[in-house]
């Protein structure tokens, strides 16, 4: 019988095969960065909703919530009902709000699963208050426009709407929230200036015997920077992920908990006046190794990082070099005389002493984290990890500084 001759990481042709390109997502870190979030809030009692939209910014939103979840959150923000229903099947439990607009013919499943809508037109409440049980009070959220310009109704006017609202029989103002344009600019008056609006029609509100249950409206960066936006319900999202929003300094201990590898499928010597991949934007200066990287803009590995960026192997910076197509994309390993098929290879993510975070990537191309995330195609397989013993420890001891280090 012939030896098993062994293939990746040392397994057998008839063992699960190694994905060539795949992301790992940290979940002890997503807690822990949920734990500094709520060490951040003014007051213990306001209540996080985690915002798991858009595949929870790319790191996959079934795991990830139900890991917040299990850290004590259960309030989640999505943008669509088709998102909301994914997410319903995985937490029968949970308390889901949709931040984009319902159509009329989404009312009886946001109803039936029970899914909060956010309301922005007395069109939108009539549909669910003729729609819901009677009686039954359903929960919306009233979004009110206090300078972003796109849902919700403007602050001038929202007094006397969500007075009408409230009226209905069938719903209840449960929520009403505002979003913030700004709160990433220096200037901090323009988000006091928001929350400011906000806070006075909550004011007029109240004074007219409505007080809905929760009030919000902090981002990540309101979080970080505005802890008076804090209230009584904090929508963070990127910060959960461990990505800074804007130049503002992350809080200590957050940190991202995504990382995206693969491997050298292929591995060539070029001699020096070889040209590189499409439009051949590219010249070998002089004889190295070529590594072929089973990755390209068809996974989110974007066009644009195109001769712009560096990949790690082995603990050392390695230059995309030529374009990136859709599937592969080539990195010069001349640097490396170590390297070798199958090596594997850090895109975004720590190796020794280098790493690449998601913010490098936005910041080469021109773009922000956000993008670079939720970009990552859903062809990339998520493996989900938890820490080992050692790294909990090195955690716990301040470990994170090493990623926290982009200040
Ligand atoms: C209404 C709303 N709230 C909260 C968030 C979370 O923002 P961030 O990821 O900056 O914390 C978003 C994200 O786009 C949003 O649209």
């Amino acid at each position: 019988m012939s030896a098993k001759r062994p293939l990746v990481g040392g397994q057998t042709p008839t063992s699960t095969p190694t994905p060539l390109l795949w992301a790992e997502v940290h979940l002890d870190a997503l807690i822990n960065n949920l734990k500094v979030v709520r060490r951040i809030l003014k007051n213990q009692k306001t209540e996080v909703l985690a915002i798991v939209k858009a595949d929870a910014y790319g790191h996959g939103m079934v795991p990830v919530a139900k890991a917040l979840q299990k850290g004590g959150v259960n309030f989640f923000g999505v943008a669509t009902l088709d998102e909301a229903m994914a997410l319903r099947k995985a937490l029968p439990a949970a308390r889901i709000l949709v931040l984009g607009s319902c159509h009329r013919s989404q009312v009886r499943l946001f109803i039936r699963h029970r899914i909060t809508p956010t309301v922005s037109s007395a069109e939108d409440a009539r549909f669910f208050e003729e729609a819901a049980p009677e009686n039954g009070r359903f929960p919306v959220h009233v979004k009110i426009d206090t300078g972003m310009g796109r849902l919700g109704v403007w602050h001038e006017h929202a007094e006397d709407f969500v007075l009408e609202i409230a009226r209905m029989e069938n719903i209840t103002v449960e929520g009403l929230y505002t979003h913030f344009s700004r709160a990433d600019h220096s200037e901090k008056i323009h988000t006091l200036d928001q929350l400011d609006c906000f806070e006075k029609v909550i004011a007029r509100l109240e004074a007219r015997g409505v007080r809905a249950r929760y009030r919000h409206a902090a981002n990540s960066l309101g979080v970080i920077r505005f802890k008076k936006s804090h209230l009584n319900l904090v929508r963070p999202g990127i910060i959960l992920y461990g990505l800074r929003p804007s130049d503002e300094k992350l809080p200590r201990g957050i940190r991202p908990i995504l990382s995206l590898k693969t491997r050298i499928a292929f591995l060539k010597d070029a001699g020096k006046g070889r040209v590189l991949s499409y439009g051949a934007t590219h010249r070998v200066s002089r004889p190295t190794r070529i590594a072929t990287l089973p990755v390209g803009y068809s996974h989110g590995y974007r066009w644009a990082l195109s001769n712009k960026s560096h990949v790690i192997v082995r603990g050392r910076a390695c230059p995309v070099v030529g374009r990136v197509t859709m599937d592969q994309t080539l990195v010069d390993v001349g640097a490396l005389p170590s390297a070798k098929r199958w090596d594997e290879v850090t895109l975004i993510g720590q190796d020794g002493a280098i790493r690449v975070l998601a913010e490098d990537l936005a910041r080469w191309i021109g773009t922000i984290p956000y993008e670079i995330v939720c970009g990552l195609s859903s062809r990339i397989p998520r493996i989900y990890k938890r820490f080992t013993r050692n790294e909990s420890k090195r955690s716990r001891a301040g470990c994170h500084r090493v990623y926290n280090s982009l200040e």
